[in-house]
């Protein structure tokens, strides 16, 4: 064990890798040349990461994920088990004329989760989009545009459902907060209070209006 680095010998870490102090990486893994993993990551069963890749520090990725190129996982995310990312919105393997498409091929549409957030079990995130701070994603959603930050979202197509807390209990939220927006318009957050750990949450107004119009 290197910088408090743990390997598991079936696992495959490049050398042109960076792995911060403190990471435990689990058996049949494969971490690609200069991908960029963090300090006290947590690298389950059968995770993939691909070349370039960068994770910030304190990330769960769970059994079986793959992190492909393009996409960018900040401090503090959680990857429930076998969630699913992309990189490529119009996949194919041949070009029009039949020939195999080569590496240079393809554009890469790029994937940002940022500090805190949550993708639940069995989800499928499709390129080209970011997930909020603390925002949380239900098991087995597919999640097609941006979600803002705290958002909860779940469903085919995932849809707005609410906010959640840092802690990761829903916020509660009722037609009342939206009634005093409209009175305070010009104000841009509005202040949730968690009843789980009583944390005060500011919740960007545009993004309750999204709520409401979803
Ligand atoms: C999304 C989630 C946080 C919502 O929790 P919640 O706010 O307590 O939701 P509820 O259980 O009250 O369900 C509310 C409604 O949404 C539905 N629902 C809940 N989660 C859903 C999901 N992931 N996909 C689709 N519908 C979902 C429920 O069936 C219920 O529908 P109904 O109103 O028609 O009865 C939770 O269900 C979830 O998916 N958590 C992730 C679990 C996970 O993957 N963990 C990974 C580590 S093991
Ligand atoms: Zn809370």
């Amino acid at each position: 064990m290197q910088n408090n680095i743990f390997i598991h010998s079936t696992s495959d870490v490049s050398e042109k890798a960076i792995i911060g102090e403190g990471t435990k990486i689990w058996q049949h893994c494969q971490v690609r040349e200069n991908a960029e993993i963090g300090q006290n990551c947590i690298l389950s069963k059968g995770v993939y990461i691909d070349a370039d890749v960068k994770i910030g520090n304190n990330v769960k990725i769970q059994n079986g994920i793959s992190i492909y190129h393009g996409v960018t996982l900040e401090d503090g995310v959680f990857c429930g088990p076998h969630c699913v990312f992309t990189n490529d919105k119009f996949p194919r393997s041949i070009n029009p004329d039949g020939s195999l498409k080569g590496t240079s091929d393809w554009e890469v549409s790029k994937t940002l989760v940022k500090t805190g957030a949550s993708i639940g079990a069995h989800a499928t995130l499709v390129c080209g989009i970011s997930i909020g701070k603390w925002a949380m994603i239900g098991a087995g959603s597919v999640v097609t545009k941006d979600v803002p930050d705290h958002g909860l979202v779940y469903g085919n197509p995932a849809r707005l459902r609410g906010f959640v807390c840092v802690c990761g209990h829903k916020l509660p939220f009722d037609k009342d907060i939206l009634a005093g927006l409209d009175d305070h318009s010009s104000e841009d957050s509005a202040l949730l209070k968690c009843e789980a750990c009583h944390q005060d949450i500011f919740i960007r107004v545009d993004d309750i209006r999204k709520l409401t119009n979803e």
